[in-house]
């Protein structure tokens, strides 16, 4: 018998708007339901993730379009790798989470360069797979530099206000354009709150 095809759930928010807590939450959440979960990341563990992850940091540097064309390469990767691809883990039978994907790639590097070409590149690419479900933690870029500052011992690339508060308002446009299944919450509140509301959402799609 082949196993019943997981749901793919991808995690965004700003840098320091608690994706990391939501995320394991919402594993924690779905695996007592009986449900089989993969937690992953963007950038991954690839070579081109490796890269990326010392140009976000500085250690490198890179342009916006060398940064946007590597990010669709590692996830390309993310989505077919036989071991343990997306592809690979929503067809054994688990939600795949995955903490950023193309909206990332749209919302920071579009903001940068081209961001028809951005768009394209991951919108149009037949090995990249579209979510079931985006859900976007939102926080004023203010709180999130505060928390930034309060719990990170390295500074990436991004971690700046007003490249926050830009990067905040193309993640809007593109869910206004796009057609995907997103869910916008406000993460203020609590961090109960907020966790319930994450569950909810992906119970909706997470039926037995
Ligand atoms: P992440 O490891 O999720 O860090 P954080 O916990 O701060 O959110 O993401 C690292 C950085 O990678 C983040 O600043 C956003 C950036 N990024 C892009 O610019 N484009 C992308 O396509 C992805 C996946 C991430």
């Amino acid at each position: 018998m082949t196993a019943e095809r997981g749901r793919f759930i991808v995690m965004e928010g700003l840098d320091g708007s608690g994706k990391t807590t939501q995320l394991v939450r919402l594993a924690k959440h779905l695996r007592e339901r009986g449900r089989k979960v993969y937690l992953t990341a963007e950038p991954t563990v690839s070579t081109t993730g490796g890269m990326l992850r010392d140009a976000l940091g500085g250690v490198t540097r890179k342009t916006p379009c060398e940064l946007a064309a590597m990010f669709v390469l590692d996830r390309i990767f993310h989505n077919v790798n036989p071991v343990n691809g997306i592809n690979k883990m929503l067809g054994s039978g688990y939600d795949v989470i995955c903490d950023r994907y193309y909206y990332s790639s749209l919302a920071y590097q579009g903001s940068e360069t081209d961001f028809e070409w951005v768009r394209a590149m991951n919108i149009n690419c037949p090995e990249i797979r579209r979510p079931d479900l985006c859900i976007f933690l939102d926080l004023d870029p203010e709180i999130c530099m505060k928390r930034i500052g309060s719990d990170r011992t390295t500074t990436e690339i991004y971690e700046k206000k007003e490249t926050l508060e830009r990067v905040r308002a193309r993640y809007m446009d593109i869910f206004a354009q796009l057609d995907d299944n997103v869910i916008v919450i406000d993460t203020a509140p609590d961090i109960d709150s907020v966790a319930a509301e994450v569950c909810r959402a992906a119970d909706e799609i997470c039926r037995d």
